[in-house]
């Protein structure tokens, strides 16, 4: 069968709906050129915010409407549990997050009209599920850590992504020597938390040093491996075990991406972030001590229950001394289940919305900052295609994730291929070289 797969949501989902495309083309299915050519049709669904769960049902809700075979996977159906068939009476098959490796077996049984309108919500990993890998380009997510149990107030990825569980180092290391082997260079390591990695349950057989910079380490070594990333972390994560890594290995990209959502000591208090503004500027120098042009980017999330226009001032301040060179804003959204749910949303929709442009306005200014230092500096970029804006444009990223775009006429590798690009512009968000 035709399949199409919709993915809404973080670098895990987009990770998830990529080993589902690989486990249903292995079972004989084709991926459709486009979603009308497809006879089966999955939404991956993320719930993080209302708005986010409402764009995956409102999608869901379409493609059943147009007669298509119609499945839920992802966060979303953990969260509705059975209430999902309510959501979408027409629905085929709904599966939570840790057991998307039962899709293709629910597939066949649809097919054969064994059992109708199937719903998955268990927490047993499928064996196989998470090493498998949609033949592509030279990147690959690796999904290191699943869950998490920090329990920040406002978040329900815990409740919907179960428990943090480490996958064994060993696992990890042979599908990155199998990826490497199928011409990957770049691997991003992926975990909502991802430097608790071997903190709840060990990843190595014998237990010595500090299980994810080990990790970094023995994934340098793979022949082939050109660049590392990860996402994402946690200020408390910054140790001086990580800090050696980066020194030691050049594959290891410098960047981070750091959520802080607050820089209000009083709401980080609340949210239970379980650091101080000040410890996590007192991370950031540290990586920037190693290295000025270390990129930092960040989420921050506007209008948390009693956000006073103080603490608002209090993050947009962090941001400035942080220097971040990205951030990502979002607007506070009550989850159901969650502690803060149980507090007023008490900052207006207009108040959110304003200060969520105070936010961008201010990134704009200091991204632009940040990337007029490069102006003159030669970048290493991985070359990715043809930019979406100005297809004479190629577009790559450097170490730091930040975006360089040169001229294709001048050069045009492999996607894949390196280069060396030395800065002649700077933008917020993207930065234009030459080769040299
Ligand atoms: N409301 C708004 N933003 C949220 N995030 C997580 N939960 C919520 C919520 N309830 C944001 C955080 C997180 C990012 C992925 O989404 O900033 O880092
Ligand atoms: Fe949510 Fe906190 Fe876990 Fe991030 S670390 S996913 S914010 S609970």
């Amino acid at each position: 069968m035709k399949f199409w797969i919709h993915t809404y949501g973080c670098q895990m989902n987009v990770r998830d709906s990529e080993a589902v495309e690989a486990m249903l083309t292995a079972a004989g299915h084709v991926k459709a050129e486009n979603e009308d050519e497809a006879g089966l049709v999955i939404v991956n669904s993320c719930t993080v915010r209302q708005k986010a769960e409402e764009k995956a049902i409102g999608k869901a809700g379409n493609l059943i409407a147009a007669r298509k075979l119609t499945g839920l996977m992802g966060c979303a159906v953990k969260r509705l549990g059975a209430d999902v068939f309510k959501r979408l009476p027409g629905l085929d098959f709904a599966v939570a997050p840790r057991v998307f490796g039962l899709i293709p077996k629910i597939v066949a049984e649809l097919e054969s009209g064994a059992r109708r309108r199937i719903l998955e919500l268990g927490d047993e990993l499928v064996p196989g599920a998470m090493q498998a890998h949609a033949q592509s380009g030279f990147q690959a997510f690796v999904t290191v850590l699943l869950g998490c149990d920090n329990r920040c107030s406002y978040c329900i990825v815990p409740d919907v992504r179960g428990h943090e569980y480490s996958r064994p180092a060993k696992e990890i290391l042979a599908e990155i020597e199998a990826l490497a082997r199928r011409g990957v260079s770049e691997v991003t390591l992926l975990g909502q938390s991802v430097l608790r990695y071997g903190i709840r349950n060990p990843a190595w057989e014998n237990g010595a040093g500090e299980a994810f910079p080990r990790l970094l380490r023995a994934i340098a070594e793979i022949d082939g491996i050109e660049r590392i990333r990860f996402t994402s972390a946690h200020p408390g994560g910054v140790t001086d075990a990580l800090l050696e890594v980066y020194r030691d290995c050049p594959q290891v990209c410098r960047h981070i991406h750091l959520p802080v959502q607050s820089g209000s000591d009083r709401i980080l208090r609340e949210m239970g972030r379980r650091y101080t503004r000040e410890e996590y500027l007192a991370a950031v120098r540290r990586l920037r001590a190693l290295d000025p042009e270390f990129a930092v980017t960040t989420d921050v999330i506007v209008g948390y229950p009693g956000e006073t226009r103080e603490d608002f001032e209090a993050t947009r301040s962090l941001m400035d001394e942080a220097g971040f060179d990205n951030s990502f804003i979002f607007k506070y959204s009550p989850r159901p289940g969650t502690r803060s749910a149980l507090l007023p949303d008490d900052v207006s929709t207009e108040e959110k919305e304003r200060r969520d442009q105070i936010l961008l306005a201010d990134q704009e200014r200091r991204g632009l900052e940040r990337n007029s230092r490069l102006v003159g500096t030669v970048r290493d970029v991985l070359a990715e295609g043809p930019s979406k804006r100005r297809a004479e444009r190629w577009s790559g990223r450097d170490g730091g994730n930040r975006i360089v775009v040169w001229d294709a006429a001048e050069q045009k590798p492999q996607p894949g291929g390196k280069l060396a690009l030395r800065i002649r512009e700077a933008h917020p968000q993207i930065l234009v070289g030459e080769p040299v």
